[in-house]
């Protein structure tokens, strides 16, 4: 010990000595200044990064950054425009000079192909041409396969089965790529094996502007990447529309929409539509007033629509804009037209589950009848958070015609079963997180 102090003692002037020299540089103005600016670099870093950290889309934002094919076709996609337990509709893009397109198809457990030839048309405010080839006279619940003339890649798909004897799945969303692509909602997603998505609106955000339409090539080609069931079938979309496909979003017509109406040739022109899955499901598309009215010939179709099909044992409605908002007001115009309009012919018509969106967050609604809970009533499914940021919700406690609201990215997975229905919520990170019932 005393050696240890006499050391000590000895070494302390030069300690002294070495803090003065350490410290005098840093007295000094330039250095002082250069370390400033050293730290508020590093600050403006950090404030730049961390959103990426905490939100996890560092690496998947990458997805969109590939570069697009020059030549050739790209961005498959799978669509239908009738029964989908007999027919699919097979889209893709090509770059402009490409103008006639083909496929070849078999079914998966033959190696029978034949040739078919697209229909084919210009996408507008772009060099890119919509390719679309409808395969009819299929089997029910069979796999095909197809290949794209001039692409390399062999894709699959199922038909849809010819009843729901055994369990159907399949999963919804809406508000789809937002602000960045974040891959792990598509992978969730596609894990659950669906036979199909159905997407309510706010897709690619285009907002019908010639200079975004370039986020729908990243996206089908997103799509066309993570939207692939665990045996390899590339699952078809059946989409609404919401008001980030149209210039001027509310109010508009089909021609301040150009890619959606280019893109999707059904639900088509009038902006509403049925799809009848056998006799067992029918999937009704509506438009909340993008482009097309709520009243009038929309609502008139949608009454003799849902009274032609009473007895379907699993009667679905899709739209965007809610009737029962978890996070926008209760009394907004178009959720109050849609509560005025279609919501009596929705418990009229005696409709099982409808899918609502444009809110950005999760929501279940009780049964609702005449503009309170009641066992008869309507399920309401929502509320569009597959990719967008997410909004603060209406606390359900406080709130008659909300169960469940929960700030979460999701899809819900519905499966049915002979006249069963059941729906699970899944968040980004593939946890269930509400079911019903
Ligand atoms: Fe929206």
């Amino acid at each position: 010990m005393p050696s240890m102090e006499a050391d000590a003692a000895r070494d302390a002037p030069r300690r002294a000595e070495c803090r003065l020299i350490l410290l005098e540089p840093l007295r000094s103005s330039p250095v002082r200044e250069t370390l400033k600016i050293a730290v508020r670099r590093l600050v403006l870093a950090a404030i730049c990064v961390w959103p990426c950290v905490v939100i996890g889309t560092g690496c998947t934002t990458m997805a969109l950054r590939r570069p697009l094919p020059r030549s050739g076709p790209h961005g498959v996609y799978l669509t239908w425009q009738r029964d989908p337990t007999t027919t699919m509709s097979i889209h893709w893009l090509s770059r402009g000079e490409s103008g006639v397109g083909a496929i070849a198809w078999t079914p998966r457990d033959e190696d029978t192909w034949r040739a078919e030839t697209a229909t084919s048309h210009a996408l507008p405010h772009s060099n890119r041409v919509v390719h679309s080839v409808e395969l009819t006279g299929l089997d029910p619940d069979r796999d095909y396969r197809f290949r794209i003339e001039g692409a390399a890649a062999i894709h699959a798909f199922r038909t849809m089965p010819a009843d729901a004897s055994e369990p159907i799945t399949f999963v919804a969303g809406g508000d789809v790529y937002k602000e960045t692509f974040d891959k792990k909602m598509y992978v969730e997603a596609a894990a659950r094996d669906p036979m199909f998505a159905l997407i309510g609106g706010d897709i690619a955000y285009d907002n019908g502007e010639p200079s975004r339409v370039k986020r729908w090539f990243h996206w089908l080609d997103a799509w066309d990447e993570y939207m692939v069931t665990s045996d390899g079938r590339l699952i078809p979309m059946v989409v609404a529309i919401g008001n980030h496909e149209v210039l001027g979003r509310y109010d508009q017509t089909p021609a301040e929409a150009p890619f959606f109406y280019s893109l999707f040739n059904w639900p088509g022109e009038t902006g509403c539509n049925v799809l009848d899955f056998g006799d067992y499901m029918s999937v009704i598309v509506l438009d909340s007033t993008h482009t097309h009215p709520i009243a009038g010939a929309q609502t008139e179709w949608l009454d003799r629509t849902l009274a032609d099909r009473v007895r379907t044992p699993h009667l679905i409605v899709v739209y965007h804009v809610p009737a029962y908002p978890s996070v926008r007001r209760y009394d907004g115009p178009i959720c109050a037209s849609i509560r005025e309009h279609w919501v009596p012919l929705f418990e009229q018509y005696g409709v099982d589950v409808v899918f609502e969106n444009h809110d950005h967050a999760y929501k279940r609604t009780p049964l609702i009848r005449n503009g309170r809970v009641d066992p008869d009533g309507v399920l309401y499914l929502g509320d569009g958070a597959w990719g967008a940021n997410i909004r603060k919700v209406h606390v359900p406690e406080n709130t008659w015609y909300l169960d469940r609201a929960v700030s979460v990215r999701h899809v819900i997975v519905t499966t049915i079963h002979g006249d069963e229905r059941r729906h699970e919520a899944v968040n980004e990170y593939g946890e269930v997180f509400d079911s019903y019932p």
